[in-house]
């Protein structure tokens, strides 16, 4: 790649310089929930070690400052999805063991090996190369079994064949690891055939002399609903922000450690059969006042959400309305109701029962929470509550 054209690229990832006066939105993000939610998901985990999963900018709630909070509050490890987003959290000071999920190509071990980065191995088509290049350019592994995901990971059919490269790279080999298909399944038969596959996985390369120190099979849900046999460490991802899509979490009072704020920036007072918004999709049934607030599809707050979604105010809460656009979305109000440019109105609750809390809004739109706070742009300042 030119030069010239990775800068482009590693600007794009920074995060914009936030200003006081600048774009009203923010994520507040409030760290302390998090911690304790680490606290209730070692407890449901048995005490087992926890790699906390922080790819995608730590589900969109911030990489670097959600995994320093972890650090401090003893988790064990925090696992990524690439080596770019590896070396982000190297470069914030995080200095615990971190894994990159995704895998690695063989000729970036020397940047991973510097890093201290632990990579788990995706599948059989670079084992020869590594066995050459970890002496040099030493990195833990972690083994990923397919046992039913069907994406990365050896399949038990290519074990056998690949025992002899394994034993190669025996004495870097720290971990084995699945990942369940169906953990929020009730009905848990996949996941138990899974399990088993793993267990099979396990003995066979017991057999080759292979003995992983660390397994770990077990997402958010499966450390909820105690689906954790031998493993001695476990990979949670969305419980630690405070979400969930089985009943067990909110039972274990997971706390959401993310809300999203807009400060309005204009009001109108309108007539009757006033329209709102592209394609004119909304028609006021009676005079109202419309706010309007700086978020839109742009900041990942979902387009199909107008007309469908409402925020919170004073207490209270009102319908989102008309379509929402690339940077705005508009807000009905009665005109009994007090509101001036500046009021902050949140379009993401903290609070689970809310009827704008992400996972109620998730299933609105037919999808889960994860796709929401992915989304949320980096445009948008995150500000960290201790
Ligand atoms: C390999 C792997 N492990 C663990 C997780 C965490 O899953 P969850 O957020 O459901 O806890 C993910 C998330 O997608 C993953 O891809």
């Amino acid at each position: 790649m030119p030069n010239d054209e990775r800068l482009v690229n590693e600007q794009h990832l920074e995060p914009l310089m936030p200003h006081p006066e600048g774009r009203a939105l923010r994520a507040e993000v409030d760290l302390g929930r998090i911690a304790r939610n680490l606290d209730r998901i070692r407890t449901a985990s048995g005490g087992r070690g926890i790699w906390g999963v922080v790819k995608a900018n730590a589900y969109g709630h911030g990489a670097v400052p959600v995994s320093r909070a972890l650090e401090d509050a003893g988790v064990y490890g925090l696992a990524v999805s690439s080596l770019e987003e590896g070396l982000e959290l190297r470069r914030g000071a995080i200095e615990c063991p971190i894994l990159v999920l995704g895998g690695l190509r063989p000729e970036a071990l020397p940047a991973a090996s510097v890093e201290n980065l632990t990579i788990a191995v995706v599948g059989p088509e670079h084992l020869d190369d590594y066995a050459r290049a970890l002496p040099q350019h030493p990195v833990r592994l972690h083994l990923k079994l397919d046992t039913g995901m069907g994406r990365f990971g050896l399949l038990p059919s290519e074990l056998g064949e690949n025992l002899p490269q394994l034993q190669r790279l025996s004495p870097w080999i720290e971990g084995a690891m699945g990942h369940f298909a169906t953990a929020d399944d009730p009905d848990s038969g996949f996941a138990q055939r899974q399990r088993r596959t793993f267990d099979a996985c396990l003995s066979q390369l017991a057999d080759a002399g292979i003995h992983p120190e660390q397994r770990h099979h077990g997402n958010s849900d499966a450390c909820l609903r105690g689906m954790l046999d031998q493993d001695t460490h476990v990979r949670p991802g969305l419980a630690l922000y405070g979400l969930t899509m089985v009943a067990e979490g909110r039972a274990l009072g997971l706390e959401p450690a993310l809300e999203l704020v807009a400060e309005v920036a204009r009001v109108k007072a309108m007539p009757a059969g006033t329209t709102v918004g592209y394609g004119r999709t909304f028609v006021a049934p009676h005079p109202l006042q419309i706010a309007t607030l700086a978020c839109g599809y742009a900041d990942g707050y979902r387009r199909d959400l107008g007309n469908r979604a409402v925020v919170g105010f004073k207490g209270r809460t009102f319908p989102v309305v008309g379509r929402i656009s690339m940077d705005y979305l508009t807000v009905a109000l009665p005109l009994d109701v007090p509101v001036a440019p500046g009021d902050p109105m949140t379009l993401y609750s903290g609070d689970p029962a809310a009827a704008h809390s992400l996972e109620r809004l998730a299933q609105t739109l037919g999808t889960i929470p994860y796709e929401l706070t992915c989304a949320l742009h980096r445009r948008i300042t995150r500000r960290f509550l201790p």
